[in-house]
């Protein structure tokens, strides 16, 4: 993939300084950032920390659009695969939505072919008056995309909508736009996440390990490479991913249901979550008290999602196993007539659950094995991605 080169417009609106943690987080993202500011912009934030941050000059006048020396001789306009306005005041929407272009920031706008995404932040009053919704219409109509603005406390003392989107949502939907012409393009992808909860009473469940990681990881990266991600997650302390549809869900019954209804549509089903096999089979409606001697709660099977659910022209399995690694992935590959399994093996202590990084073994239906080192969560994500990849070729063949 070639580099990747967001131009960042960045206007007068107190929130400018959060756009210096996105300028970092979009270069930490192996992104190049070009950041144009507009002469309020200046006042608010310094120039130093954006050009620090990313290695690239920060553009704030028209003049250096002529500048021999601007960023490898092009244009920003041209040389942009995203241009993201964010912080954008009430007037830079405005100018774009009308065409002006009397600043480098909506001269950009204007000469670029690049998808335009906005993440606005203003006054509550400015954000809800007409002029500024039409404008925000006008814009989305012609395709620009909006992340945010939420509702909280303003810069101003109040309370209402204006304030600038978090910079994990605004990442989401620029990494979902930068990756729009991947190799899933037009795939729809239905993943699951974490572990699921069986209710014993109101209060008390019965749960595992898992934290979500593996499965968040493989559906941030296939996002980035363009596909429609449908992500059911059950319960985790990671921030919710944006720039996909995401359905939280609590129980292993949930889970079958969010995936029995996503499957018709989906290409590939990814089952990263660690579903509970059992489930207490009366979960008991009031808390229990406890009383002397042991407890005992039956349990029930749950039923198998990845065994009952086969519309789905790709279906791959994660198999978490601690001895006879090999043999018992390959069974379940075969049990549940899947196309590819991720094997861990979970007696390491350096991967697996909740580590940021994982080795794994994928066995697929020809019998074919492969080891990976140990690798980052999303570098496996994209290992098991590019067989995703395969596959789908392969079915879509058939
Ligand atoms: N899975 C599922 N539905 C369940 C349980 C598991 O779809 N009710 C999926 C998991 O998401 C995973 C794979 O099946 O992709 C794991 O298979 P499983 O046979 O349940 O393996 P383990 O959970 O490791 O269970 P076992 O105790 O049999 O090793």
């Amino acid at each position: 993939m070639h580099e990747r080169h967001v131009v960042l417009g960045v206007s007068g609106s107190i929130a400018a300084y959060k756009a210096v943690d996105l300028a970092s987080k979009l270069t930490q993202a192996g992104v190049a950032v070009h950041v144009v500011m507009t002469e309020a912009a200046t006042k608010l934030v310094g120039e130093a920390s954006f050009r620090a941050i990313t290695g690239y000059p920060v553009s704030t006048s028209m003049f250096e659009l002529t500048n021999p020396h601007s960023i490898e001789h092009i244009s920003l306009s041209e040389i942009a695969d995203l241009f993201l306005i964010a912080p954008a005041t009430a007037n830079v929407i405005a100018k774009v939505a009308v065409g002006l272009a009397d600043d480098l920031l909506t001269c950009t706008a204007l000469a670029t072919r690049a998808p335009i995404l906005i993440a606005p932040a203003m006054h509550t009053a400015m954000w809800e008056n007409a002029a500024t919704q039409a404008n925000v219409k006008t814009l989305r109509e012609r395709g620009v995309g909006f992340v945010g603005p939420d509702e909280g406390r303003l810069a101003s003392g109040g309370y209402g909508a204006g304030r600038f989107a978090p910079v994990p949502d605004i990442l989401g939907e620029a990494h979902k736009l930068l990756g729009a012409n991947g190799d899933l393009a037009s795939k729809k992808l239905v993943i699951t996440a974490g572990g699921t909860r069986e209710a014993i009473d109101p209060v008390r469940f019965l749960g595992n390990r898992s934290t979500g990681k593996m499965g968040v990881a493989l559906a941030k990266a296939a996002r980035d490479r363009g596909a429609d991600v449908t992500l059911i997650s059950g319960p985790t302390d990671r921030s919710t991913p944006t720039g996909m549809n995401v359905i939280p869900i609590t129980s292993a019954d949930d889970m079958l249901r969010a995936v029995q209804d996503a499957s018709p549509e989906a290409d590939a089903l990814i089952m990263a979550a660690a579903v509970a096999d059992y489930a207490p089979a009366k979960p008991s409606p009031e808390k229990l008290k406890k009383e002397d001697g042991p407890l005992s709660i039956d349990l029930e099977r749950t039923i198998d999602i990845l065994d009952s659910v086969r519309n789905v022209p790709v279906r791959v399995g994660f198999a978490a196993e601690s001895q006879d690694l090999l043999e018992n992935a390959a069974q379940k590959l075969d049990a549940k007539g899947l196309d590819l399994i991720v094997a861990n093996d979970i007696s390491r202590p350096d991967i697996g659950f909740a580590s940021d990084h994982n080795a794994c073994t994928l066995i697929d239906r020809s019998g074919s094995i492969e080891n990976t080192p140990i690798l980052s969560k999303r570098e496996v994500a994209n290992h098991i991605l590019d067989r995703v990849v395969g596959l789908l070729d392969r079915a879509a063949a058939k």
